[in-house]
C-alpha cells in the first residue's frame, strides 16, 4: 500500500499540464491549455487544462478529474498504479531509486533544477559524515550548536566542502549538464567562462518545498568576521523566495494539530525548536513576511506566533509583518524574548516545556504588543504619542472582520487611556480613504462593465428565447447558472470591507429556490462547509461533489474565458477583469434571477387563473398578479439605472 504521505507528496507535485502534457501535445490559449481529447475522437480541440486548479476538462465528452484520474482513465489502470507511475515520473520513491543523469536531461527544466539540487543535498550530507573535513568542522559545528544525529538527519543538514569547484566537477564527473547546474545557482560562472561552487566551507542547510524536494540551500560561514554569515541560493525557476518558509515542510503537520503556527527569523531558530520538541514553527529567513507565505501559513492555520529575537531592529521588521498577516484575516500574537537571546539560544537554555510555557504566559495580542512598545520608545513626547495612535489604528484599521476590529478598538482604548469613539472615528477615516479610492475605480470599471453584461446578457437570452422551444426555465437554469459561477469562482472574495461574497450571496438567494438540481448540490455544499469555517474554492467542490457537480466547477471554470474572447473585438468595448468589479457583477445577476424568477411566477399565475371556479378566487389571484407584477417592474427598474440599455 502507498502511505498517506506519499500520496499526498504526488498530487503536491504533480502538475496536471505537465502529466497530461506528456500523452497530448497542449497549446496554451490564454490562461488555460487546449488539445483534441485523448478520451474521444475529435478534430477541432475541445479538451482544456487549467494549470492554476490542476484540472482537466473535455467540452466535448465531459470527462474530467485532476492528473492522477487522467492517467488511471488514459492508461486504464487502477489508483495505485497511477500512484506509482507518477511517484516514477516524479523521483518520489527516492529510497530505491535514486534519479540518473541521463533522467535529469530528459526531464523538463524544473525537473531537471530539482534533481541537480537532490545530487547536491546528497553529496554535502555525504561530506559532512563521510570526510575528515566534514566531520572536524561541519559535524563538530553542528554538536557544539546542540544538534543531534536524528535532527541533521530530519533536516538533511550537510556540509560544502572550502575549494572552488568541489561539487561543480563532482557533477560533470556524473554527467549532469553544465547547464542545469548554473541554473540551479549552485555553480557560478565568471565571465572568462571559468566556473566555481558558490558555496565553499560552510555548513548547509537545504530549503524544503511543501513536498519535501530540496529547492535551494542557506549555507552558514564558520569563520569569524566572513561575509555574509548566511549566503543563500539564488531565486531561481523552483525557489520563489517569497513563496517558500523555511521548515515547513517539516512543521505542517504540528501547525494543523496545534493550529497555531510559530514564526521566527532564523535557519538554526527552527531546528533548535523542532529538535526541542516546538516542532510547529517555520522561518521567514531573515527578509520580511510577503503575502504569499502568509497564504501558505493559512493552508494549515489561522492563528499565528511571532517571535523575535530581544533587539529593536527585528521588531521594527517584525511590525511590518504583523499588518501583513492582519491584512489577511489572521489571528496574530508576539512574543519578545528576553534581551540577547534569540529562539535558539533561548529554548536550549530553558528547553522545550518551560519555552512552551514561556509563550503561553507571554504571548501577547498584537495590539497589546505594539502600543507597549511604541509607547515605550515614544516616552511622554505628546507629539511622538500621536504618531503611535495613528500607527496602531491603521493596524486595526487592515483587521477584515467588523467584530475583531471593535473589539480591539476597545482594548486599545484602554490601554491608551483615550475614548474609544476617538479611535473609531480615526479608523473609520483610513477605512473611509481606502474605500473612496477602490469605490472611485469600480465605478469606472463598473460603466464598462455594464456594457459588457447588457450586450453578453441579452445575446444569450436571445438565442435561448430564439430556440423557440427553450422556457423561461432554461432562461432562469442561465441565472442560477451565473449565481453559481460567481459563487465556486468568487465565494472568498470581499465584495465589501468585511463581506465575503458567498454570505452576501446566501442572503440574496434566502427565500430563492434554485431549480436546477446541481446548483442546489452546490450550494448545500457551500453552505455546511462555512459553516464550519471552511474556505471551500474550486477544489473542494471537485472533492466533495458529485460527478455532476465536478462537471459543472470544471466547465465553469472554462467557460466565461471562451465567451469573453471575441466579444471585446466585436463590439470594439474593454472588458474590466470581472474579479474588479465583483459587487456590481453579483448585483446585477441576482436582480436578473430574481426577475426571472417573478416572470415564471406571473405566468404561472396566470394560467391558473382561467382554472379559477369561483369569482373570489379569481379576485386572489388578480391581487396577486399585480403584486408580483410591481417586484417585478420594480427590479427591472433598478435593473435599467445600474444598466444602461436594459428594458
Ligand atoms: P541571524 O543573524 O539572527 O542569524 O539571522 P541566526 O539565525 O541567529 O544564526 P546563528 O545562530 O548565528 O547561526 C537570522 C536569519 O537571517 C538570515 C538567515 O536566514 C538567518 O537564519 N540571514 C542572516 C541571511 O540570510 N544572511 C545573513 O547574512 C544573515
Ligand atoms: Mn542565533
Amino acid at each position: 500500500m502507498i502511505s498517506k504521505d506519499t500520496i499526498k507528496k504526488i498530487q503536491d507535485v504533480a502538475e496536471i499540464v505537465d502529466v497530461v502534457g506528456d500523452f497530448v501535445s497542449l497549446k496554451r490559449k490564454g490562461a488555460n491549455y487546449w488539445a483534441c481529447c485523448p478520451f474521444h475522437g475529435e478534430k477541432t480541440p475541445s479538451f482544456s487544462v487549467a494549470p492554476a486548479k490542476n484540472i482537466f476538462y473535455c467540452f466535448g465528452c465531459h470527462k474530467t478529474g485532476n492528473a492522477v484520474t487522467f492517467v488511471m482513465e488514459l492508461e486504464k489502470c487502477s489508483y495505485p498504479d497511477a500512484l506509482q507511475y507518477l511517484a516514477k515520473k516524479y523521483h518520489i520513491e527516492i529510497e530505491e531509486t535514486e534519479a540518473t543523469p541521463e533522467q535529469a536531461a530528459q526531464a523538463n527544466e524544473r525537473e531537471s533544477l530539482l534533481i541537480v539540487l537532490e545530487f547536491a543535498k546528497k553529496y554535502y550530507q555525504q561530506l559532512l559524515t563521510q570526510t575528515d573535513e566534514g566531520q572536524s568542522i561541519g559535524l563538530s559545528y553542528f554538536k557544539e550548536r546542540g544538534f543531534n544525529q536524528a535532527t541533521i538527519d530530519k533536516f538533511e543538514l550537510g556540509y560544502s566542502q572550502d575549494a572552488w569547484n568541489n561539487l561543480g566537477n563532482e557533477a560533470l564527473r556524473k554527467n549532469f549538464s553544465k547547464d542545469v547546474l548554473l541554473k540551479t545557482g549552485l555553480v557560478i560562472q565568471k565571465e572568462d567562462g571559468k566556473s566555481y561552487d558558490r558555496f565553499r566551507g560552510r555548513v548547509m542547510f537545504p530549503i524544503h518545498n511543501l513536498a519535501g524536494r530540496v529547492v535551494g540551500f542557506g549555507a552558514r560561514t564558520l569563520k569569524k568576521d566572513d561575509k555574509p554569515k548566511y549566503l543563500n541560493s539564488p531565486e531561481t525557476a523552483v525557489y520563489v523566495k517569497n513563496e517558500i518558509l523555511y521548515g515547513l515542510f517539516q512543521a505542517k503537520t504540528a501547525i494543523r494539530e496545534q493550529d497555531l503556527c510559530l514564526l521566527v527569523e532564523g535557519y538554526a531558530d527552527v531546528i533548535s525548536l523542532y529538535q526541542n520538541g516546538v516542532q510547529n514553527v517555520v522561518a521567514s529567513s531573515g527578509t520580511s513576511l510577503t503575502e504569499n507565505q502568509i497564504r501558505l501559513i493559512r493552508r494549515f492555520t489561522e492563528n499565528v506566533v511571532v517571535l523575535y529575537d530581544g533587539d529593536t531592529a527585528g521588531i521594527k521588521a517584525a511590525l511590518r509583518g504583523i499588518d501583513l498577516l492582519l491584512a489577511q484575516g489572521l489571528n496574530v500574537k508576539a512574543v519578545t524574548l528576553p534581551n540577547e537571546e534569540d529562539p535558539d539560544s533561548w529554548v536550549r537554555k530553558i528547553g522545550g516545556e518551560a519555552f512552551k510555557e514561556h509563550l503561553a504566559k507571554n504571548a501577547k495580542d498584537f495590539i497589546t504588543f505594539k502600543v507597549e512598545l511604541l509607547l515605550a520608545e515614544a516616552q511622554n513626547d505628546p507629539l511622538k504619542k500621536a504618531t503611535v495612535i495613528r500607527s496602531i489604528v491603521e493596524s486595526i484599521s487592515k483587521i477584515p472582520d467588523a467584530i475583531k476590529r471593535s473589539v480591539f478598538y476597545k482594548q486599545c482604548s484602554e490601554l491608551l487611556g483615550i475614548g474609544e469613539d476617538v479611535l473609531v472615528t480615526e479608523g473609520n477615516k483610513i477605512v473611509l480613504n481606502e474605500q473612496k479610492k477602490i469605490d472611485k475605480q469600480q465605478t469606472e470599471l463598473a460603466a464598462q462593465q455594464s456594457k459588457v453584461d447588457t450586450i453578453a446578457n441579452e445575446l444569450i437570452e436571445q438565442q435561448l428565447e430564439k430556440q423557440q422551444k427553450s422556457t423561461i426555465d432554461e432562461i432562469i437554469a442561465y441565472q442560477e447558472k451565473e449565481s453559481i459561477r460567481l459563487l465556486v469562482k468568487y465565494g472568498q472574495f470581499y465584495v465589501e470591507h468585511d463581506l465575503q461574497l458567498w454570505r452576501y450571496l446566501f442572503d440574496e438567494l434566502e427565500e430563492i429556490q434554485f431549480h436546477t438540481a446541481a446548483y442546489k448540490e452546490i450550494l448545500d455544499i457551500y453552505r455546511k462547509a462555512v459553516a464550519e469555517s471552511i474556505g471551500v474554492d474550486e477544489e473542494y467542490l471537485m472533492v466533495h461533489g458529485s460527478p455532476e457537480v465536478q462537471k459543472i466547477v470544471s466547465a465553469l471554470l472554462f467557460e466565461r474565458y471562451e465567451l469573453s474572447e471575441n466579444w471585446h473585438l466585436k463590439h470594439q468595448i474593454f472588458i474590466p477583469k470581472e474579479k474588479d468589479v465583483l459587487p456590481h457583477v453579483v448585483y446585477t445577476n441576482i436582480l436578473r434571477l430574481k426577475h426571472r424568477i417573478l416572470e415564471k411566477l406571473i405566468a404561472e399565475n396566470m394560467k391558473k387563473l382561467t382554472l379559477l371556479p369561483t369569482e373570489e378566487e379569481q379576485n386572489e389571484c388578480l391581487q396577486t398578479h399585480i403584486a408580483l407584477t410591481n417586484v417585478k417592474n420594480d427590479i427591472a427598474k433598478t435593473l435599467g439605472s445600474v444598466i444602461t440599455g436594459w428594458h
